[in-house]
């Protein structure tokens, strides 16, 4: 793991004043494409959600459809996409949080998830854990259960871990 997290770091590349001054974004677009360190990412991936017992790969749009989808081929398991409003044709369930400024909401398809499904949360990046703590609520609300959430970063200093905690009730939190 130490070595695949070392290959996984040297290709994230760092930008800074991006999207504006003063943000330090972190691109992942190095670590796409490299087959090797996609690849090794989508196994480790994959092992989480074979190790909670998962039913199903939720991915939070974008980046998140990005890295969940091979997880969820390379496991077995369907791959349910969570997207901003307005872009599902379905009946949906949605679920709004707040943003710094304003708020944002989310939506899933209401038939994608049942009671019978333990849910493996996927994304890129944790950061103040508003959008991970909105799908969490989303899953409860569809009837499933979370069986956890694995994130490729978690930007500590803005405290999503901590925010997370309760939504996420024991289930672990994986940031690699
Ligand atoms: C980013 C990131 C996470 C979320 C994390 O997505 O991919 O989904 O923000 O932030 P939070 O923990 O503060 O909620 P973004 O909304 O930028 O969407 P994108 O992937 O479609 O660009």
């Amino acid at each position: 793991m130490t070595g695949i997290r070392e290959l996984l770091l040297s290709r994230i590349r760092d930008v800074a004043d991006y999207p504006e001054p003063g943000v330090m974004f972190k691109d992942i677009t190095p670590l796409l494409a490299d087959p090797a360190a996609f690849a090794a990412l989508s196994d480790v991936l994959a092992d989480i959600a074979r190790a909670t017992g998962a039913t199903k790969v939720v991915g939070l749009e974008a980046r998140g459809f990005i890295l969940g989808a091979p997880v969820a081929v390379r496991a077995g398991l369907g791959f349910i996409p969570v997207r901003k409003a307005g872009k599902l044709p379905g009946a949906t369930l949605s679920q709004a949080y707040d943003l710094e400024y304003g708020s944002a909401e989310i939506e899933v398809h209401a038939e994608d998830l049942t009671t019978a499904d333990r849910v493996l949360v996927v994304d890129d990046v944790l950061a103040t854990g508003g959008t991970a703590e909105a799908s969490v609520q989303l899953i409860r609300r569809a009837g499933a259960e979370v069986a956890g959430l694995a994130v490729l970063m978690e930007l500590g200093f803005l405290g999503g871990r901590a925010r997370l905690e309760p939504a996420l009730a024991g289930a672990p939190l994986e940031a690699l």
